[in-house]
């Protein structure tokens, strides 16, 4: 097992992007940031120097961290924020994940410009379950604002709305030609013919799930979240905040041509402002250098790829439901704890009904009707481990199915405002652990929710539109090869259900990706507990873990 070091240097950089220039929250001045390298098995070290103003912890998103939530980073639940000036070394131990993962900020929108890759190896490349590529592509979908990222969080909490809209889309970082002021910011891939290119890519924006797709060329999906998939063909793929896929490109189109491929929001509700900009890439084939017109030409409208529209949740849906676990028969059978939850945007009042929310409220998630206080003085983990008492409580309620209508448009007036509560949800070592997360339309009409679990990837061995039926739609589970993955969509008005065993002791967050969600208290804990034996229990806190004050 190889040992590794990297030192992530947080830092202030001016960036210019759509002609106007800020400085952004970066690792080592770079955005998107450096990719990590790891080989199955091994354990890294990532010393985190934080020279910005402002707190920061790193997050290993799909990492599952065995026994080790010390260095899972969301701040507030497994460790209190490295403050400016201060130095925090996380371990990162690479355990059953292939393929790609990614890593990013966890500390209020600070990951909107701190992010980036993992590219995990499996030991022998042999062991790849699909042909091998001639070249890795990296690709970090994301989003830009043109405002201080910190104004934009501070007002919309201020406000109680939506938070403002931003400004472009990126590939790589670049918004692409479409944009104004962007011409020459556009991301290029430049491929031969006859080659194959491993394109490992991540959706890093903020609060929005993408249509991607390049023009002429299927693309072969081969794993998502760091799993294998059965490898399928795909015209266009649906990418959730928080969700990583490889995909293989087959350079095998008319090398005289140059391609666009292009992100766009997949957005279920029409009743909030969404960003429906599209943000555009250049696929060029090396050596067909006369061509070296990018701009319209009569032949351009082939150049640029079909997404579907942008509200079609069964297109959205049907790439999800397309993955398929590469191995069968490991979805846990006999489960041994049934919760049922619940993704809600609520409403809670405000004084003198100042806020700009609907009438004059302010606008809120939750799940099961809880809407998640973070800790504000210590994390939950110390909390727990240290028995700190006050910090949280251990009563997330489960709602049993259907006492209401989740899905319908008149709801029961007490469900619209959430107790506003710190909750975690106890477990035992070793359980094996459905749960059924329904979205309802209390508020806006219902929104597609990427819920994410830290610790762990899970099964999603069934999805559906409308009410959970508890007598039908278990019936349509798949038990065999499902997604196994850490970053699930509920859709909008639907619900999911997921299973995993509970054998990573530990404190771990689960909540919504998109981060405005997470900031209105989508989220929730589930605290692990130890089991007997001496590997299953939690580490020992490492040295050097950031102080609380
Ligand atoms: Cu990718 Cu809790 O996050
Ligand atoms: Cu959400």
């Amino acid at each position: 097992m190889a040992l590794r070091h990297y030192t992530f240097t947080v830092k202030e950089v001016p960036y210019t992007k759509l002609c106007s220039t800020k400085k952004i929250l970066t690792v080592n001045g770079q955005f998107p940031g450096p990719i990590l390298k790891a080989y199955k098995g091994d354990t890294i070290y990532v010393n985190v120097r934080n020279r910005a103003s402002e707190n920061i912890t790193m997050h290993w998103h799909g990492v599952e961290q065995p026994r080790n939530p010390w260095s899972d980073g969301p701040e507030y639940i497994t460790q209190c924020p490295i403050r400016p000036g201060s130095d925090f070394t996380y371990k990162v131990i690479f355990s059953i994940e292939d393929t790609t993962v990614w890593w990013h900020a966890h500390s209020s929108w600070t990951r909107a410009t701190v992010h980036g890759l993992i590219f995990i190896y499996p030991r022998l490349p042999k062991a790849l379950p699909f042909p091998k590529s001639d070249h890795e592509v990296p690709l970090v979908l994301g989003e830009w604002w043109k405002q201080d990222v910190r104004e934009v969080v501070e007002e919309f909490i201020r406000s109680g709305a939506a938070p403002n809209e931003s400004d472009a889309l990126t590939i790589n970082g670049h918004p692409g030609f479409l944009y104004p002021c962007s011409k020459s910011d556009t991301y290029e891939l430049a491929v031969e013919k006859g080659k194959t290119y491993r394109i490992r890519m991540v959706n890093a924006a903020m609060n929005i799930i993408l249509f991607f797709a390049i023009a002429k060329h299927n693309v072969t999906v081969v794993s998502a979240d760091g799993h294998y998939t059965k490898p399928f063909s795909a015209a266009y793929i649906t990418i959730s905040p928080g969700q990583t896929l490889d995909v293989l490109l087959h350079a095998d189109q008319n090398p005289k041509r140059t391609y666009y491929m292009a992100a766009r929001a997949y957005q279920s509700n029409l009743d909030i402002g969404f960003n429906n900009s599209t943000t555009i890439a250049v696929l060029r084939y090396i050596s067909s250098n006369n061509d070296t017109k990018t701009s319209t030409s009569s032949s351009s409208s082939k150049r640029y790829p079909k997404l579907p529209p942008y509200n079609d949740t069964s297109a959205a849906f049907k790439f999800f439901s397309s993955i398929r676990s590469l191995y069968s028969g490991l979805v846990p059978a006999r489960i041994t704890r049934k919760i049922f939850t619940t993704v809600s945007i609520n409403l809670l009042p405000c004084p003198n009904n100042s806020c700009e929310g609907p009438n004059g409220s302010r606008l809120a998630s939750s799940m099961s009707n809880i809407s998640f206080v973070t800790p504000s003085h210590v994390d939950i983990l110390k909390a727990y481990y240290y028995h700190i008492r006050g910090v949280y409580g251990t009563r997330f309620p489960d709602f049993p199915p259907l006492v209401f209508n989740y899905t319908a448009e008149d709801q029961p007036l007490f469900l619209l405002t959430p107790r506003l509560a710190t909750e975690v949800k106890m477990l035992e070592y070793g359980e094996s652990v459905e749960m059924v997360i329904q979205g309802t339309s209390l508020v806006v009409n219902g929104l597609d929710h990427p819920m994410h679990l830290h610790g762990f990837s899970f099964y999603v061995v069934g999805a559906g539109l409308g009410n959970f039926n508890e007598s039908e739609d278990p019936s349509t589970y798949n038990l065999d090869d499902p997604p196994y993955r850490n970053t699930a969509t509920v859709p909008r008005s639907g619900w999911i259900t997921i299973r995993f065993v509970a054998n990573n002791p530990g404190v771990w967050f689960m909540h919504c990706h998109f981060d405005r969600h997470q900031t209105w208290g989508m989220n929730v804990v589930l605290i692990v507990k130890n089991g007997r034996g001496i590997d299953q229990q939690i580490l020992p806190p490492p040295p050097g873990l950031p102080p609380c004050y």
